[in-house]
């Protein structure tokens, strides 16, 4: 294995620079070749590829985005893109890929393990909906945003003795709802995983009202219900003074945490490590304090779990 490549793909997550600076360390460190791909599998079809140093990936660690700049290509789905990338991955004789993203990128990294090059899937994503690691890169650092917007709201939210209804990022899954919530004190947290009734959050909120609560905070994933309509139906249903708050892409952003900085450190490494072994199609995972390597196959078959149990917990603590 003599020349690799790196790329980050889909939504961009905080901690995916530290990733692409472990990557680039690790791999001048054992002597390869590293090139950075620009803007993900656009970069493959539109040739955009150039060699990296240690200094390309100088004062990144702590910052958020990504320098390699991040997309969703529609045309690496057409099989006349995957060939266009292939074609150039075989023409610059790039042996192995490192693939920073989520779950769209891996199907995308699998694509290329059928044409014959190894890849290695570094798992970014605010969401944390990849099953084979505890935890994505972007995630804790997404989490604390929430919960530092959730404090924020709160100070308001008590001046005023409103309700305030926050959606939140996630995609279809609603980690991010249940973490910030149970970080931030939420009175119900509303996710897409668990049937809700917002005749019973109302309930919840009146009880609240009842026993001289300054204020509540729901939190709503998006891929549960727009808050919006959240916000109107327990205006409607309780005539409390209500505010409607959407995060949006601003949980995509910052400087990220520690501890993202040393997963991503962690991960990168491993890819690379991976790489070296000649070994490809997989992932790598960071489960109960290991870092470990997951095949692709495994990781497509199963769904990360929901925490029921922290779930259950939100719920018992905000009574
Ligand atoms: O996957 C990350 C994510 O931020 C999701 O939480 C969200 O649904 C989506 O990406 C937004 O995508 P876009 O950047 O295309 O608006």
């Amino acid at each position: 294995m003599k020349k690799i490549a790196v790329l980050t793909s889909g939504g961009d997550a905080p901690g995916m620079n530290a990733a692409i600076r472990a990557v680039v360390r690790k791999s001048i460190y054992h002597r390869l070749k590293i090139y950075g791909v620009r803007r993900g599998f656009v970069g493959l079809i539109n040739r955009e590829m150039h060699p990296m140093q240690l200094s390309s990936v100088a004062d990144i660690i702590h910052r958020g985005g990504t320098i390699l700049h991040t997309a969703r290509s529609p045309e690496f789905l057409t099989k006349e893109g995957q060939k266009k990338a292939i074609e150039f991955l075989q023409e610059e004789k790039v042996e192995g890929i490192v693939i920073i993203g989520g779950d769209g990128s891996f199907r995308g990294a699998r694509v290329l393990e059928e044409a014959g090059f190894n890849t290695v899937g570094v798992p970014a994503t605010i969401d944390n909906d990849i099953p084979c690691t505890d935890f994505c890169i972007g995630f804790d650092t997404a989490v604390n945003t929430v919960t530092d917007a959730i404090n924020k709201v709160r100070d308001t939210a008590t001046s005023h003795e409103r309700t305030y209804v926050i959606e939140v990022m996630g995609r279809n899954t609603g980690h991010i709802a249940l973490i910030a919530g149970l970080a931030g004190g939420a009175e119900s947290i509303i996710v897409p995983e668990a049937p809700f009734d917002l005749a019973e959050v109302c309930s919840r909120l009146m009880r609240g009202v009842q026993r001289g609560k300054l204020h509540s905070i729901i939190l709503v994933a998006e891929g549960a219900a727009s808050a919006m309509h959240v916000g109107d139906e327990i205006k409607r249903l309780t005539q409390l003074e209500v505010r409607v708050i959407i995060l949006g892409h601003l949980q995509r952003g910052g400087t990220p945490t520690a501890f993202d900085r040393i997963l991503a450190s962690r991960l990168g490494a491993k890819a690379v490590d991976l790489l070296l072994e000649g070994q490809g199609d997989h992932a790598i995972g960071y489960c109960k304090g290991e870092i470990k390597a997951v095949p692709y196959d495994e990781l497509f078959k199963n769904k990360k779990e929901f925490s029921w149990d922290d779930y259950q917990l939100a719920s018992i603590l905000a009574i």
